[in-house]
């Protein structure tokens, strides 16, 4: 406990430290720090002490203001009875003035509690959350002084757990309003569980409750955020600096020579990496048909992964190796490696030529590029409908819900666990951790089932006047754009992502078929209108979905851009390009990213008109022809 937080080098404001107070709370006495006296001296600055003696004169007492709290301190010999040399902590309590908190019940309220949790309110009332509050509080107390039975503490958790799980903050209030006023909370589900968590006040609890009570009650990770506040001290910065110059120094040694080798003809296709209309096509071809293999290999490269996190070359190439090879399992027409390498390439455009990558932590875009990677990882060649409507093995490990996305994600966490290709093995637990959390959430997010909700929620989010993005779920829709973007790229590139797409598709119709099962859309090779489906897919889900991933992008990095005048992106005020959700004009001084999917979604979409015009003069004229064929002299 005493090893987090800041010293506070004041003197105690402690009005509860004299002796009739301590003596009182001898009793209470629960904490032995043998193994941590110097717990202040250990954050690098002396805490101040109070000498302070009893009326017996036996007792030597000192109190120790650490980040807001006094201890008291009791010293072998005192009126504490106490082993030998040890140090204990008397008493804890806050120093910190009620006007900086929330109202905070008072230990004679506290003292008067009755545990009882046989007749409290209704979980879904306002009283029930005062209640729940000082119960919490109560346990926070007596769990610090070691006096609770675990039936108590576990009936009043339960209590407390429904309370929150009936709360929620009513969303149907207008951003605007519900930015000028205080949240209103409202019972019936629960609220954004991450916010669920921030509504405690940071200094209510200790670090490690506030943890257990994070890792327990929400979602959230225990140990994967550093909390801001968490400064490690100066010595032990150094120490690290020293030792990670160290390592890099010998890792980079030893990776120098082990790179992989490029052949020369994938050398001169990754010249134009950096474009949005990248061929992936022709790297496919100059690399004997793994372009997973090289333009992931690439990229973890240049972003400085392999070196960042220590992964070894040649595990680095079994893993690239192998999902390549998971990609090719089924033969599939468009979800193939190809695909992979195309949506890893696309979330690269994102990342260095608007700018995010300066937003992202070398975790999260290192977690990025993995996911985009590995998002259709043993991909079928079938949709989650037809992994449903034909009940199988996949669909039942995964209860029909994402059933492909959980696979590739499972998949290839599965192959992380062969050592020979753990790209993770050097990851701390936390980062690992993080990492996962990351991958899981991104690839979850590409089952298109959650298209439209996703859009919702950053258009909401982006509404606000201060909006905060989630690293998580910028990172997830950008990887969701990318994975749905060939309309958005070049004709030539456009045209034969959707004959694949359709071949696979019409594999899938007639599998279909075979098994009496209805077809799904797109699916009847006999009966698909191509054009007109293109259209329709441009039009209400890639346009919109690059609309507010641009927004998104103008949101989190405009401040970004701001204060670096040196960015070597190549987001810059440009041109009206924006499909986007507001009002632009007002905003024309504001940051803008290059948007190349503009016109090439506009030139794409103009073909396709076109071309679904010649299909319907087409159908006309067959249909003219069906109706002109004389009876057959038999009938
Ligand atoms: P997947 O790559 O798993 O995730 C995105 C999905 O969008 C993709 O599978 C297809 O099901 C769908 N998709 C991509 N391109 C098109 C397209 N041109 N027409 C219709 N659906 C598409
Ligand atoms: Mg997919
Ligand atoms: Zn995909």
């Amino acid at each position: 406990m005493m090893r987090r937080g800041k010293v506070l080098l004041e003197g105690s404001r402690q009005g509860s430290v004299d002796g009739k107070t301590n003596v009182a709370n001898d009793k209470e006495l629960v904490h032995k720090c043998h193994s941590d006296p110097g717990g202040g001296r250990a954050l690098g600055a002396a805490p101040r002490t109070h000498r302070h003696r009893s009326a017996s004169g036996a007792t030597r007492k000192c109190v120790l203001t650490l980040d807001g709290y006094s201890y008291v301190i009791g010293q072998h010999g005192s009126l504490i009875e106490n082993q030998q040399g040890a140090l204990t902590i008397v008493r804890r309590s806050s120093s910190r003035s009620k006007a900086e908190s929330c109202p905070t019940p008072t230990d004679e309220q506290l003292d008067s509690l009755d545990l009882d949790t046989e007749h409290l309110p209704a979980v879904d009332t306002p009283d029930a959350c005062d209640k729940a509050a000082l119960r919490l509080r109560y346990l926070l107390r007596q769990l610090n002084r070691g006096e609770i039975s675990a039936e108590t503490l576990q009936k009043n958790l339960q209590y407390a757990a429904k309370v929150l799980e009936a709360v929620y903050i009513d969303e149907t209030k207008p951003a605007v309003a519900r930015q000028q006023s205080a949240p209103t909370l409202v019972f019936r589900r629960l609220a954004d569980e991450d916010d669920e968590l921030s509504e405690v006040q940071p200094d209510a609890v200790p670090p490690e409750v506030r943890e257990w009570l994070a890792s327990t009650f929400t979602r959230q990770l225990a140990t994967a955020k550093r909390k801001s506040d968490e400064k490690p001290k100066f010595r032990s910065v150094a120490h690290a600096i020293r030792a990670g110059i160290f390592v890099d120094r010998i890792y980079r040694r030893v990776t120098s020579t082990a790179l992989m080798q490029f052949p020369q003809d994938v050398i001169r296709v990754l010249k134009t990496l950096d474009e949005w209309s990248f061929d992936v096509f022709a790297l496919h071809e100059a690399s004997g048909g793994a372009p997973v293999k090289y333009l992931g290999y690439e990229l973890l490269n240049r972003y400085g992964m392999i070196h960042k996190f220590k992964v070894p070359p040649t595990t680095l190439e079994n893993f690239l190796n192998r999902i390549e090879e998971g990609y090719c399992k089924f033969h599939n027409p468009y979800h193939n490696n190809l695909h992979a390498a195309d949506v890893a390439q696309t979330v690269h455009y994102m990342l260095c030529q608007t700018g995010l990558m300066n937003w992202l932590s070398d975790l999260e875009i290192f977690a990025t590029l993995v996911a985009a990677v590995v998002h259709d990882y043993e991909h079928t060649g079938t949709t989650n409908n037809f992994h449903v409507m034909s009940g199988s093995d996949t669909a039942l490990l995964y209860n029909d819900r994402a059933v492909l996305e959980n696979h590739h994600i499972s998949a290839a966490f599965r192959l992380m666990r062969d050592e020979e290709c753990n790209l993770l093995q050097n990851l701390s637990r936390e980062e690992f951790r993080e990492f996962r959390t990351l991958v899981i959430d991104m690839v979850l997010a590409t089952d298109m089932s959650f298209h439209f909700q996703q859009l919702k929620n950053m258009r909401s989010l982006l509404s606000l006047a201060e909006p905060t993005v989630d690293k998580s779920k910028a990172a997830s829709l950008i990887l969701h754009c990318c994975d749905i973007s060939h309309p958005a790229k070049r004709w030539d590139l456009h045209h034969r992502w959707t004959m694949s797409l359709l071949d696979e598709f019409f594999l899938q119709g007639d599998k279909e078929r075979d098994l009496g099962l209805p077809f799904s859309p797109l699916c009847d090779r006999n009966n698909t209108l191509v054009a007109e489906s293109q259209i329709g897919f441009i039009e209400f889900i890639v346009e919109p979905s690059m609309g507010v991933c641009a927004d998104m992008l103008e949101c989190i990095l405009g401040p970004l851009h701001s204060s670096s005048k040196n960015s070597t992106s190549s987001a810059e005020p440009i041109n009206e390009e924006s499909t986007g959700t507001k009002d632009r004009n007002e905003n024309s001084s504001k940051f803008k990213i290059r948007k190349p999917w503009v016109a090439c979604l506009s030139d794409n979409k103009k073909i396709w008109k076109e071309q679904a015009a010649k299909d319907a003069e087409a159908r006309a004229k067959q249909e003219e022809e069906n109706n002109s064929v004389p009876p057959t002299t038999e009938e």
